[in-house]
């Protein structure tokens, strides 16, 4: 994984398209034209053509990443990174379960496709895990999840901006962290409970901002775009 100093600024900046068609998809990236040079597909898109979606941005000179966080007996993962690599994308999510990561790692060999692991989806609290079966709580699976990603060669993790600090410190410099709740000071929160802005999750240590609402929902997604990318260059040098 290159290290985001060699990666271009506005590649690491990731819209994610959470729209339900094709056509809407379609429309939007065409209104974002060179502001936007990464996007995030995701079950809701990738389920009604988005995949085809994806081959034809690739196609375009666009990167994608592929938000679909396999986890499967470990031949069944690797035949689907199989596949996704030929798509040519650029990122796909995994849950963090060592089978998972070690079978995803193996499989894209070659391909210029990067796996991140997502360690502990984050609508689950301590409660939730234990209910699940898990021994840990929250951060101690997460940092657990974490380490394994490493040792197995998982090339980064999707995390929150408030955890990017620390799991930079656990993971070390190579591993790409990726993260969502990114808001600009003032935009709308949603659903998203812990939020920060963009230069803050980059001085945190972030590689790569997921933003979805903040563009795709602004009157004018062009110039969100732009306003989000600046604030992120001045944090960047
Ligand atoms: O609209 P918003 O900026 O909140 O979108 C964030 C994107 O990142 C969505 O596609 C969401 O599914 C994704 N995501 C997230 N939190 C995670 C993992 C992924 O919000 N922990």
């Amino acid at each position: 994984m290159n290290g985001p100093k060699e990666v271009n600024a506005r590649d690491r900046m990731i819209v994610a398209l959470d729209l339900p068609t094709v056509k809407e998809a379609e429309a939007m990236v065409a209104r974002l034209g060179d502001s936007v040079t990464f996007y995030k597909i995701g079950y809701q898109l990738a389920f009604a053509g988005g995949l085809s979606f994806a081959e034809s941005l690739i196609g375009a000179g666009k990167k994608v990443f592929l938000d679909l966080k396999l986890h499967d007996i470990g031949n069944t993962v690797a035949k689907g990174v199989e596949s996704v690599a030929k798509v040519g994308a650029t990122f796909l999510t995994v849950h963090a379960y060592p089978q998972t990561m070690k079978a995803a790692v193996e499989a894209k060999r070659g391909a210029s496709l990067r796996i991140l692991a997502v360690t502990v989806l984050t609508s689950y609290d301590d409660a939730d895990l234990f209910a699940a079966g898990s021994k840990l709580g929250v951060s101690a699976l997460v940092a657990q999840r974490a380490g394994q990603a490493r040792d197995l060669g998982v090339d980064g993790l999707v995390c929150s901006a408030e955890e990017a600090a620390n799991l930079r410190k656990l993971v070390g410099p190579s591993m790409a962290l990726v993260t969502p709740g990114i808001r600009p000071a003032g935009a709308a929160a949603g659903d998203q409970k812990r939020v920060m802005t963009p230069a803050r999750a980059i001085a945190a240590g972030a590689d790569y901002l997921v933003i979805g609402r903040p563009i795709v929902e602004a009157a004018d997604p062009k110039a969100a775009a732009e306003a989000i990318f600046t604030e992120m260059k001045q944090a960047i040098t």
